[in-house]
């Protein structure tokens, strides 16, 4: 088959859907793989590593997309890039369950997406969780970052000058990112505590050598709803909501600096740092919003802004893992290479073989027809 890597055109995107290390498996299963001249730069890949494993560089994007059968992307097409795509071509990516417009456009275009978000979480997708892969790093920048604005040290230190006291990190949402976040925290020698509505989420947070904030549970309705649904959160009742608040407003006033993660698949983030805590924290506190894409869960956090409260610094800087595009790209392309092994035969043809639960999950649109399953 004919596989193209197109750059990737959204405003702030540094990853790469392919690496020399994938693309030379990709040719050694007989593929011929195409790639746009600069698509790797921004993830320190030159165009010359591609040549070295036997892939060919072609200078347009038109050219690179009208010539293959396969399209690798990390992102959907934009809506003015789908002119140079003809029905039947196959788009991998993370195409975005979730949004509808774009999904139909690509349906309107006659392509077979597959968006890898939607795989489902479980042992067998490991490999091909590009949700997980890219979160996990997330998790690692957003300690980075807080770091970086924090205008103290993260450790305890004891100099001939005088003790310094370690930082106080919390940590609102323990999935991926939030336990990536935990661990990178604590190598710095920050006092963590975190909390999540998943009750499994406890002992993943002491087993890190974080404390566990806990917001006791009140009815069965609550209990029940906290176990989420396939892995993932759902809306918790307003009744815990609230509890949650109070519980955060008193850690958060004594944290330097709050990281959330918290997500819902499909939906706005829930906020879990209202206002009225932001405004109680210390000056030089620093929160890190996470979710700040998908609505924040503070209402204060702009999109790709710091701002200033009294003194406490918000960061809403999104999809933290383009900031380490070359790790980012070399897992998500791994992932990627994961997902194909399930779409093509032994001889290297492309099959769609919906009784695999992955391929059908992440099938969105093949043959004029929506497929997606989850939105
Ligand atoms: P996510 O990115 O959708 O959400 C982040 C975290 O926010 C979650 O832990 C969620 O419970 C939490 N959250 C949502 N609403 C909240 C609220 N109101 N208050 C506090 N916390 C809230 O989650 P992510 O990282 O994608 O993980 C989802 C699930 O998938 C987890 O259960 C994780 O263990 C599981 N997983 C399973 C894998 C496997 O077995 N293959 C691989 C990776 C993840």
């Amino acid at each position: 088959m004919k596989i193209g890597i197109p750059a990737e055109t959204r405003s702030g995107e540094t990853r790469v859907a392919a690496t020399p290390e994938t693309v030379k498996k990709l040719i050694s299963q007989k593929h011929e793989v195409f790639v746009q001249t600069g698509a790797g730069v921004a993830s320190s890949i030159t165009d010359q590593s591609y040549v070295d494993v036997g892939a060919k560089i072609v200078e347009r994007a038109m050219d690179v997309i009208s010539n293959c059968d396969m399209i690798l992307k990390v992102r959907a097409p934009a809506e003015n890039e789908l002119s140079a795509y003809r029905a039947g071509q196959v788009v991998v990516g993370m195409l975005n369950p979730f949004d509808s417009a774009a999904l139909e456009s690509m349906n309107k275009a006659g392509l077979t997406a597959f968006a890898l978000e939607a795989a489902p979480r479980t042992t067998r997708a490991q490999s091909m969780d590009v949700l997980s892969s890219q979160a996990n790093i997330a998790g690692y920048k957003a300690v980075m970052i807080a770091a970086n604005v924090y205008q103290r040290f993260m450790p305890m230190l004891m100099t001939a000058a005088g003790t310094v006291k370690a930082a106080r990190v919390l940590i609102l949402g323990v999935g991926v990112a939030g336990l990536q976040a935990i661990a990178t925290a604590k190598r710095l020698g920050a006092v963590i505590e975190a909390s999540d509505v998943r009750p499994a989420t406890k002992e993943q947070v002491e087993s890190l050598g974080a404390k566990f904030v806990d917001v006791p549970f009140e009815s069965d309705e609550e209990r029940e709803i906290a176990k989420g649904v396939g892995g993932y959160a759902r809306p918790m009742p307003e009744s815990w909501m609230k509890r949650q608040a109070a519980a955060v407003h008193e850690k958060a006033i004594k944290s330097d600096i709050v990281i959330t993660t918290a997500l819902i698949p499909g939906r706005k983030a829930p906020t879990l740092l209202h206002e009225e805590t932001v405004r109680a924290m210390k000056p030089g506190s620093v929160v890190i919003d996470l979710a700040v894409e998908q609505g924040g869960n503070c209402p204060l956090s702009q999109l790709n802004e710091i701002v200033d409260v009294n003194g406490v610094k918000i960061v809403g800087y999104a999809n933290l893992a383009t900031m380490v595009a070359a790790d980012a790209s070399a897992l998500y392309a791994r992932n990627v290479i994961d997902f194909l092994k399930l779409v093509f035969d032994k001889e290297g043809a492309f099959k769609i073989d919906l009784e695999d639960d992955i391929v059908a999950a992440c099938l969105m649109c093949t043959g004029g027809e929506l497929k997606r399953k989850n939105a």
